[in-house]
């Protein structure tokens, strides 16, 4: 199966980008300090579907959330990767179609997702370049 390259060198901490990976579309985001406080204060037991962001982000890297852009309750491109984007009441990612909200870790929140945002296989291949797949 292939892999896909991404350059993460000009996505400034707050930014997502979109890439596709697999022809699956591809959310790359550079959390801020914030952000990963407000993931890092959540109750993992209070979840739906029970993980920390340390769960979902490399040792080390914890301020890169690597995750497909496909809701996950019927495939659906969330919005919040991208300027000016709404992401939605718990910061992260929100899916228009029938309203699933995710947070800055990309876990389902509220809505009819059943489970948080799928985290591919990666690995950082340098500084400013991460492989998925
Ligand atoms: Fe996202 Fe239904 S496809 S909420």
């Amino acid at each position: 199966l292939s892999t896909t390259e991404v350059d993460i060198s000009k996505i400034e901490p707050g930014q997502a980008i979109k890439s596709t990976f697999r022809k699956q579309p591809l959310f790359v985001r550079n959390l801020t300090p914030k952000e990963i406080a407000e993931a890092d204060a959540v109750a993992v037991s209070s979840l739906r579907d029970p993980q920390s962001l340390d769960d979902r982000t490399k040792a080390g890297k914890k301020n890169w959330l690597i995750t497909l852009g496909v809701c996950t309750h019927l495939g659906c491109v969330p919005l919040g990767a991208g300027e000016g984007e709404n992401k939605g009441p718990f910061g992260g990612y929100f899916c228009p179609c029938h309203g699933s909200a995710y947070d800055t870790a990309g876990r389902i929140r509220s809505g009819p997702a059943p489970t948080n945002l799928v985290v591919p296989d990666y690995a950082f291949t340098s500084d400013t370049v991460v492989t998925i797949g």
